[in-house]
C-alpha cells in the first residue's frame, strides 16, 4: 500500500528559504495538474502535486490513467536565459530526474526517448512526462508516476508498451510523499545545473547523463511521426538540441523531434 502525502512537509522540505522551489501545493485529485498550473500565472519553479487526476493528458492527445496510488506532478519554470530552442530539454531532464529516482529504490531504470521511463527486467512503462509551453512562454513540465499496482484496464502505450508500477518492481520505497520529495529534490538540481549553464545540454552535463541512461540509442526503432508516418532504423544519439538522430533503412539519416519510438528487436 502507498500512503497519502504530508503537504506541509514537503513544503518545509523544499520551498524556499530551505528549498529550491517557489510554492508547492498538493490536491488530492484534480482534473489535470499541467492544466491547472498552465492557466494559472505561477512564478517560477511552483509546484502542483496531485494523488489522483480525473482527467490526466498524455502525449500527443492522449489520456493518462491517474488513478489513486500514483503521483501526478508539475512544475512550472520560467529558465530566464535559457533560449526557447533549448526548451524541450527540460522534458529529457524529468526523465533523468525519475531514472535516479527510480535507481535510490533499487529498481532498474532506463530512458525511452524522449520521455519514458521504463522499468526491471521487462522494461515495462512506469511513468510519463508532458512538457506544455503556457501563452506567456513559462513551460509545465508534468510527470506522472505509476507507484501503486495499476488496475488491469490500463491501455498499454504506442507499440503494445506494457504499463508497470514500482510496486510491481518491488521497489525499496512506495511512500509517495518521499517519492515526491526525492523526485522533485533531482529534478532541481538537474534543472538548475542546465539553468546555470544557459540551457546547453554539453556543458551541463544532462546530454552524457541521458545518453548514458538511454535504452533508444543504439536500438532498432519504429517512429511513429504526425499524419501517421513511420521511420524505420537504427537511433543513432542524442543530439545536442535534444532531438533524436535515426539512420533509416533507406540509408539517410533523420533528426526527429517529436514522435513515438516503439523499441524492435534487431533485424
Ligand atoms: C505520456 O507518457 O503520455 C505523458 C504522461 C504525462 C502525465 C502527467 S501526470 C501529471 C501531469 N498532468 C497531466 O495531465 N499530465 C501530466
Amino acid at each position: 500500500m502507498t500512503t497519502a502525502l504530508d503537504a506541509a512537509e514537503l513544503r518545509s522540505r523544499l520551498v524556499a528559504p530551505n528549498g529550491p522551489y517557489a510554492a508547492l501545493d498538493v490536491v488530492a485529485t484534480t482534473a489535470s495538474t499541467n492544466a491547472d498550473l498552465a492557466a494559472t500565472s505561477a512564478v517560477d519553479r511552483t509546484v502542483l502535486i496531485a494523488l489522483e487526476q480525473t482527467a490526466g493528458q498524455g502525449r500527443r492527445g492522449r489520456s493518462w490513467s491517474s488513478p489513486e496510488g500514483g503521483l501526478y506532478v508539475s512544475v512550472l519554470f520560467q529558465p530566464a536565459g535559457v533560449s526557447a530552442d533549448r526548451l524541450p530539454w527540460l522534458n529529457l531532464i524529468a526523465g533523468l530526474a525519475l531514472v535516479r529516482v527510480a535507481q535510490s529504490v533499487g529498481v532498474e531504470a532506463s530512458l525511452k526517448w524522449p520521455n519514458d521511463l521504463l522499468l526491471g527486467p521487462s522494461a515495462g512503462k512506469g511513468a510519463g512526462i508532458l512538457s506544455e509551453i503556457t501563452a506567456d512562454g513559462s513551460v509545465v513540465v508534468g510527470i506522472g508516476l505509476n507507484v501503486a499496482k495499476l488496475p488491469a484496464d490500463v491501455e498499454p502505450a504506442p507499440g503494445g508498451l506494457a504499463p508497470t508500477s514500482l510496486e510491481d518492481l518491488d521497489a525499496a520505497e512506495l511512500d509517495r510523499g518521499e517519492l515526491a520529495f526525492r523526485l522533485l529534490v533531482e529534478l532541481a538540481q538537474l534543472e538548475g545545473v542546465w539553468r546555470k549553464n544557459g540551457g546547453d545540454a554539453v556543458e551541463s552535463g544532462v546530454l552524457e547523463e541521458y545518453t548514458e541512461h538511454s535504452s533508444t540509442v543504439g536500438r532498432r526503432v519504429r517512429v511513429e511521426l504526425a499524419g501517421g508516418v513511420e521511420l524505420v532504423g537504427v537511433a543513432q544519439r542524442i543530439e545536442q538540441d535534444g532531438t533524436l538522430a535515426v539512420r533509416g533503412d533507406d540509408g539517410r539519416d533523420h533528426g526527429v523531434s517529436a514522435g513515438d519510438v516503439v523499441h524492435l528487436r534487431p533485424a
